[in-house]
């Protein structure tokens, strides 16, 4: 015993020194690293709920719009138009005439009604979902060749925002068929209680699933986006399914369930 170190104790001391320090540097390392990449999906959260909330601000200054357009078409324009149209026999025009115009006016009045009531559907809002989808159906079916079935279960309604969402998906999945599945018929099925909604919209046409667009910036489609940032508002889902033996069936599902 000589009161000083030995080597051999400097050299273990010495090198455990360096472990721990190494150990040290390799946690220090690793919790950097984890913290970054909390960061990170930190800010793509962020980034994420931002383009979310852009969207649905769209969505909403679009609805508030088309609402604002539809009442000024049908009440100023419409009562116009009518208000012309019961004039017409008062004019010292030759009877023939006074047809013409009469006949003219009547389909201007009935495009601005058509109009009007597909930026803002009365029908929806007084007598819901339900009665609104026969109701879009029955003039899908009269102005295209495609024939559209439809099948509903349960007479509640729910919220309006809901409804809203359900009947922009209809309006935008049935246009898109008739634009472009070259499909004979389609069929829609809804179910709405008290607990959920859930539509799916079937057709005998070529077969999609938003996977097979590809996005062109010549031609900047907004209809598959727009549908699903509606479903995501209200926290629902939609589901596109390519049929084995052709067409397409798409389901979009509300459930009081999946709400916060
Ligand atoms: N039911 C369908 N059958 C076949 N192709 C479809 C169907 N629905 C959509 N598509 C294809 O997906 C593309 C994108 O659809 P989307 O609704 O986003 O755009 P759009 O209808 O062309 O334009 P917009 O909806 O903005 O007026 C369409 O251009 C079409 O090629
Ligand atoms: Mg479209």
């Amino acid at each position: 015993m000589n009161g000083g170190l030995s080597l051999e104790s400097i050299f273990i001391i010495g090198t455990a020194g360096m472990i721990i320090l190494a150990m040290g540097v390799v946690f220090f390392l690793i919790i950097y690293q984890r913290r970054l990449v909390e960061k990170e999906n930190q800010l793509a959260l962020q980034e994420l709920a931002h383009q979310r909330s852009l969207m649905d601000a769209v969505i909403r200054t679009r609805e508030m719009e088309q609402r604002r357009i539809a009442l000024e078409l049908h009440d100023d324009v419409g009562s116009t138009l009518t208000a012309i149209k019961f004039s017409i026999p008062l004019l010292d025009v030759p009877r023939e005439k006074q047809d013409k115009l009469l006949d003219n006016l009547q389909s201007a009045i009935h495009k601005v009604r058509r109009i009007s009531n597909d930026l803002l559907p009365s029908v929806l809002e007084e007598l819901g979902l339900r009665i609104a989808a026969k109701s879009l159906m029955q003039t899908l079916g009269e102005s295209t060749g495609v024939v559209f079935y439809e099948h509903t279960e349960g007479d509640s309604r729910p919220p309006r925002d809901i409804e809203l969402a359900f009947y922009r998906v209809l309006q935008e999945l049935l246009n898109n068929i008739i634009k472009y599945a070259q499909a004979s018929f389609a069929e829609v099925y809804l179910l709405i209680d008290s607990q959920q909604v859930i539509m799916t919209v079937t057709d005998d046409g070529t077969g999609f699933t938003p996977a097979d667009h590809i996005i062109r910036e010549d031609n900047p489609s907004l209809g598959l986006r727009n549908m699903e940032s509606r479903v995501q508002q209200i926290n629902g889902s939609i589901v596109f399914k390519k049929l084995p033996e052709k067409g397409t069936s798409v389901t979009v599902t509300w459930k009081t369930t999946d709400q916060k």
